[in-house]
């Protein structure tokens, strides 16, 4: 793993988009895996702006993304379609044919996970996978559980996710409580993982990550067996692993 410790939120961004254009730049047709929620939007503006800038192209890219919520429309402004659109896909020059996020609305939602699983083996998984972190270590929508789950799949959400999420609606009763989610074994499967955190909120999740013992019940320390994992993150969100005498990247 390498860490890298940023000073704050905008250098954090910064570092991402940096990893991420530079696989568009070696691949210009790579698998990019993507993820929502407020850590990545501003990297998300740092493509943007490389974009405008005519530093990158995502004419040849292809994407996958983490999750969406169950029953949201791609319309719905909370919609994590809606969110990809909004804070990436309709700012850069990507094809929306080779934009792919699960559909909430699939009538069949466990057919639609397993064709979400068959699309992304197709790709060959992701090139680089992007990925934020849950409070309580969840990656996409990967809950502590007590076994991982491999493939795509309907997940029940917790009341801790369910209630970070609230700022985003109107009340924590209009969060949905269920979501599909990549599964762990596509995760892992992807050739290169991004992962980003900011704030002391993530601290203990991004320790355990890094330091604790493998266990379901904080799905990200499954990254521990992946052979090429990149955190980007703040001194808040590090200041555990720092403690805890881990070498950063500065
Ligand atoms: P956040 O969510 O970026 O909004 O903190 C991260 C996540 O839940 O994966």
């Amino acid at each position: 793993m390498r860490i890298y410790c940023e000073k704050d939120y905008q250098a954090m961004s910064r570092r991402a988009a940096n990893i991420i254009a530079a696989e568009i730049i070696r691949k210009p047709d790579c698998v990019l895996g993507l993820a929502t929620g407020s850590t990545p939007v501003g990297t998300y503006k740092e493509l943007i702006a490389m974009y405008q800038q005519g530093d990158v192209s995502f004419k040849e890219v292809h994407s996958v993304n983490l999750d969406e919520y169950k029953g949201l429309a791609p319309t719905h402004d909370q919609s994590y379609r809606y969110f990809m659109q909004d804070n990436l896909f309709n700012h850069v020059d990507i094809d929306p044919a080779n934009t792919n996020v699960p559909n909430g609305l699939a009538e069949d939602a466990e057919a639609e996970c397993a064709a979400y699983d068959r699309l992304v083996e197709s790709f060959g998984y992701a090139d680089l996978q992007l990925l934020g972190i849950g409070n309580n270590g969840h990656i996409g929508f990967n809950e502590p559980d007590s076994s991982f789950t491999k493939a795509t799949h309907v997940v029940d959400l917790t009341e801790s996710t369910i209630s970070a999420n609230a700022r985003f609606f109107e009340s924590a009763n209009e969060v949905p409580r269920q979501a599909l989610t990549m599964g762990i074994g596509c995760i892992m499967a992807a050739r290169r993982i991004l992962l980003v955190a900011n704030g002391a909120g993530k601290a203990d999740a991004l320790y355990n990550t890094v330091c604790g013992p493998i266990t379901p019940e904080c799905p990200a320390t499954i990254l521990q067996l992946h052979k090429d994992v990149v955190i980007v993150a703040d001194e808040a969100a590090l200041s555990k692993v720092i403690a805890a005498g881990v070498a950063v990247c500065r």
